[in-house]
């Protein structure tokens, strides 16, 4: 195991109604003006927004709304909302919806205490300080309640990338699993997919001896190999939902990531597709993990082979290891597939022809020396052959 600081300070209120305890929490840690950020309409047509707002009224804490962010957030909105906090003297950010929104918020977070364009800490520079957030979660997905990481699309170029900060870190987050039942079933399937990458691109680790995080991983992965289906046949299923949002954010806050190199070539791959396509991220990388694992599965057959006896039940073949292997990797992407996910370029309305382009910003504008690293270095040549067996 490496050497590793971790640092996990987000407080945590889970359950039904825990919502109603916004105001309290926010006063709790210090705001007296927020920023009150959410997404297109599902928070209002819920009332979830009304119920949050009345919230921070009961607890005299002062607010000013920014509402429209879109999935696979935009920097317009957050050049917005940076504007808004510097004018109105806001001093927290309560984001109410799901990754999109409270990465939004994030970027929000760092540009209002920086004098620069935001952007350069999507550029590289790291954010050392940003207004308090809190978030109030309604999709168990991208894990942003619990992480440091914020991703972001400039529209200029459609450049979708990440940053990533303990400052970031939320305050506290909310998590009601009953908010989570007015998703449609194809977002609800998108987050499953998203839980499951962030697992699997821990797991997909060169360091030797990690046993702890293993473990820890495919307990999570058998979770949602378990709860997925029941949610899908049945999306009121409380319990169902209360155990993925939690594995949503196990799953990410990299408790199961400390001590390990970890891979994220599917993320980095799929982000191009999302920026491009703006499809849900989730969806983007059901198509993705499958190809990028066949590609990358012999660097090491057994650790493959390893998660496809632990979690998919296939039987070990010790004389054909990439046996088992290849056998854990379609048993995943027939569940993926189960669940309502795409399956292959067309599904997912990308376009074979777009290949090239999608390599250029991957490997030449986003990557470092024209490769992209983590469980593998992949170049420009890996990148185009991965694309291609997506399609
Ligand atoms: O805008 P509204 O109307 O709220 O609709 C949203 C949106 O259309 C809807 N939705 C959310 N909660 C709902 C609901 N509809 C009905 N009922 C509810 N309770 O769902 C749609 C998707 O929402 P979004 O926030 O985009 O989903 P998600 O949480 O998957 O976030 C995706 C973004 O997170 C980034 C992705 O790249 C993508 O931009 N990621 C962020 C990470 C992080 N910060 O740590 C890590 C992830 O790997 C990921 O890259
Ligand atoms: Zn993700």
């Amino acid at each position: 195991m490496d050497n590793f600081t971790f640092w996990s300070p987000t407080f945590f209120s889970f359950g039904k109604d825990s919502e109603s305890q916004a105001g309290e929490l926010v006063k709790r840690f210090g705001g007296s003006k927020v920023l009150v950020h959410f997404g297109g309409k599902s928070a209002k047509n819920s009332g979830l927004l009304d119920r949050v707002e009345k919230s921070l009224k009961e607890a005299g804490v002062d607010f000013v709304e920014l509402g429209g962010v879109k999935p696979n957030p935009r920097s317009g909105l957050v050049y917005e909302g940076i504007e808004l906090c510097k004018k109105e003297n806001v001093d927290f950010i309560l984001a109410v919806g799901g990754g999109s929104v409270i990465d939004s918020s994030k970027a929000i977070a760092a540009g209002a205490l920086y004098e620069g364009d935001f952007w350069d800490f999507y550029d590289g520079k790291p954010v050392e300080k940003a207004l308090p957030v809190g978030t109030v979660l309604t999709i168990a997905a991208a894990g942003s309640e619990g992480s440091g990481d914020s991703v972001i699309t400039k529209e200029e170029g459609m450049l979708k990338r990440g940053t990533g900060s303990n400052a970031l870190r939320p305050k506290f987050s909310i998590l009601n699993p009953a908010l989570t039942q007015t998703l449609p079933p194809y977002q609800t399937a998108a987050g499953i997919s998203d839980i499951m990458a962030h697992l699997y691109e821990r797991y997909l680790t060169n360091t030797k001896e990690v046993e702890v995080t293993d473990r820890m991983i495919e307990a999570l992965l058998l979770t949602m190999k378990h709860e997925g289906p029941r949610v899908i046949a049945d999306p009121d299923n409380y319990e169902a939902r209360a155990n993925i949002m939690w594995a949503g954010m196990m799953a990410h806050n990299n408790s199961c990531g400390v001590g390990r190199s970890q891979d994220w070539s599917s993320h980095n791959i799929e982000h191009e597709l999302s920026a491009l396509y703006d499809c849900a991220h989730g969806a983007g990388l059901a198509v993705t993990m499958p190809a990028v694992f066949k590609y990358v599965m012999n660097h090491d057959v057994m650790r493959f082979a390893k998660v496809a006896v632990r979690v998919w039940g296939c039987q070990m073949d010790f004389d054909h290891p990439e046996v088992t292997a290849l056998e854990g990797i379609e048993a995943f992407r027939s569940f993926l597939i189960s669940l309502g996910m795409p399956k292959n370029f067309e599904e997912l309305g990308a376009k074979e022809e777009d290949i090239p382009k999608l390599v250029e910003t991957l490997c030449r504008v986003n990557g470092n020396n024209g490769c992209i690293y983590g469980f593998t270095t992949l170049n420009e040549e890996d990148c185009t052959k991965i694309y291609q067996m997506m399609v």
